[in-house]
């Protein structure tokens, strides 16, 4: 976890989850533990299939955003992966997941404006724009990607 998110380039658009220290990675991991104990959900490890190395984390975590209870969707992949579809096929594992063992959740994409890499793998996980669960963020306004059908 350190290694992927004490580079900048992974928190390009998101720089306010910038780690500096190991020690910072250690909490996050623990908290994300402790998720998994409460609510038997939360975030996976990515792995190359074969591989035991993991390139990232991908997973719905518990969150209120807009007086709304969501499943907040989060993914990060070293640099070194980008570009061969594996945020796609991570975040459509989820997002099928999500809809066969908990159909009633509304799943939350939050999405900075600029992140079009982000958006396009929202789109093909099958997320929409929702622009009612639009909100500030700590590095500025997201946008909102729900499974919720539109009007
Ligand atoms: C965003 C991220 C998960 C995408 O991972 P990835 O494995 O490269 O994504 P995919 O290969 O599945 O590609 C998804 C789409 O984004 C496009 N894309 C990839 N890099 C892009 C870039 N730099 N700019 C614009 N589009 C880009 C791809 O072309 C693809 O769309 P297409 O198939 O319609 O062409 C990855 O870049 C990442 O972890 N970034 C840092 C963390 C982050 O920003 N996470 C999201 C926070 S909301």
């Amino acid at each position: 976890m350190f290694a992927i998110l004490g580079d900048s380039r992974t928190v390009e658009h998101n720089p306010s989850d910038l780690l500096r220290e190991e020690s910072e990675a250690v909490e996050l991991v623990d908290r994300w533990v402790r998720h998994w104990d409460e609510h038997g959900f939360g975030y996976w490890c990515v792995r190359m299939a074969g591989s035991n190395r993991v390139i990232g984390y991908v997973g719905v975590k518990r969150m209120t955003v807009r007086g709304s209870r969501v499943l907040n969707l989060v993914c990060r992949l070293g640099p070194d992966t980008w570009g061969r579809g594996l945020a796609t096929e991570a975040v459509s594992a989820v997002v099928s997941s999500v809809a066969s063992e908990m159909p009633t959740e509304t799943i939350l994409g939050r999405v900075r404006p600029g992140n079009s890499a982000s958006q396009n793998v929202a789109r093909k996980a099958g997320l929409q724009r929702d622009t009612t669960l639009d909100d500030e963020g700590d590095d500025g306004l997201d946008w909102a990607f729900t499974n919720r059908k539109q009007p």
